[in-house]
């Protein structure tokens, strides 16, 4: 997710009832069969600083190519949010994509990115109120894939979304919908959304950007185990599992795995999970979708299609939608 890693659960400040949780979830994600995990967890402060590594690789095509989009695009895309609209960031990561959208968006009168974290939020609004003076910043510290309230103040304004970087293909199709309806709650009915989706294509090209040649997608779904055995009192030789990320064509989702190389019970805060050889732990999905498919999913949640965007190379896409109703 685009929550930025270094101020979540991971560290060991972290609140107990984040641990608690950590660790309710992996109970039960070891316990459960098959064997997941979420892919929340990746983004402690070493998994945050991997994936900032991941998204330059040659491999990995997201990034780089969705920012070309917007920044190709940010003309036509600046037709679609109305004069001084207030632009909503669901998640706030690296803010590269915000930085090229806002340049292209001059009569935005705010910004309001909402993030769990809120002294990740306070820091980034720091740095852009003095890049962006006559932009008003105004950070909302709430968990955006559940209804939460605008501050005063906005409720009247013209409203725009923004959900870069294709993490609503980490959902499940049916929590995507879900998800985008809460959006359209939030923004209420006239809204404008912009995001991030990657596509399908061949399966070569989406494996090898889950399988990089330099290991850093394997270091960054390892990274799991060794955040398991410092905050969790685990006891996981992480020799032992082997990455492995696959295109599932059927379901239309990159999956990536953490496979036990051997037969062994690992022991995580006292509990024992055994594990045959070969069995895996589920670590994380990333949908793709085609335009035609990411359009029938956002109909569903309430959502029209006003356009959407690709690359030459049709590998990315970047989807403007109208909040119905
Ligand atoms: C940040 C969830 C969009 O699915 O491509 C990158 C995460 N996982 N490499 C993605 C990720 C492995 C990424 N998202």
């Amino acid at each position: 997710m685009t929550i930025d890693p270094r101020l979540t659960a991971s560290s060991p400040a972290a609140p107990i009832s984040e641990n608690g949780l950590f660790q309710a979830d992996v109970w039960d994600g070891l316990g459960a069969s098959p064997k997941a995990l979420p892919a929340k967890y990746f983004y402690d402060a070493a998994g945050s600083i991997l994936f900032e590594q991941i998204t330059v690789l040659p491999e990995y095509y997201p990034t780089r190519t969705e920012l070309g989009i917007l920044d190709e695009r940010g003309s036509d895309i600046a037709a679609l949010v109305p004069e001084g609209a207030a632009l909503v960031e669901f998640g706030s990561g690296s803010t590269a994509k915000l930085r090229c959208l806002l340049r292209h968006l001059p009569g935005l009168s705010a910004y309001l990115p909402v993030d769990v974290s809120g002294d990740f939020l306070r820091e980034q609004a720091e740095a852009l109120r003095g890049d962006f003076p006559e932009l008003t910043v105004e950070p909302v510290v709430a968990d955006f894939t559940r209804a939460f309230e605008l501050p005063e103040g906005f409720g009247g304004r013209a409203l725009a979304g923004f959900f870069p970087g294709s993490t609503i293909g980490n959902f499940e199709p049916g929590e995507a919908a879900r998800l985008l309806d809460v959006f359209g709650r939030i923004l209420g009915a006239g809204a404008t959304l912009v995001l991030g989706v990657d596509l399908v294509k061949d399966r070569a090209v989406l494996e090898a950007a889950y399988d990089d040649a330099a290991g850093v997608t394997a270091a960054f779904n390892l990274n799991l185990i060794t955040r398991i055995n410092r905050e969790l009192d685990g006891e996981i030789d992480p020799d032992s599992f082997a990455h492995r990320a696959f295109f599932n064509e059927a379901a239309s989702r990159i999956e990536m795995h953490l496979v036990s190389r051997r037969a062994q019970t690992i022991r995580v805060a006292g509990r024992s999970f055994v594990f045959a050889e070969g069995e895996s732990i589920h670590t994380e999905n990333s949908y793709k979708y085609t335009l035609d498919s990411f359009r029938a999913l956002a109909a569903r949640a309430g959502w029209a299609s006003l356009e959407a965007w690709t690359d030459r190379d049709g590998l990315f896409s970047v989807h403007a939608l109208r909040r119905e109703g």
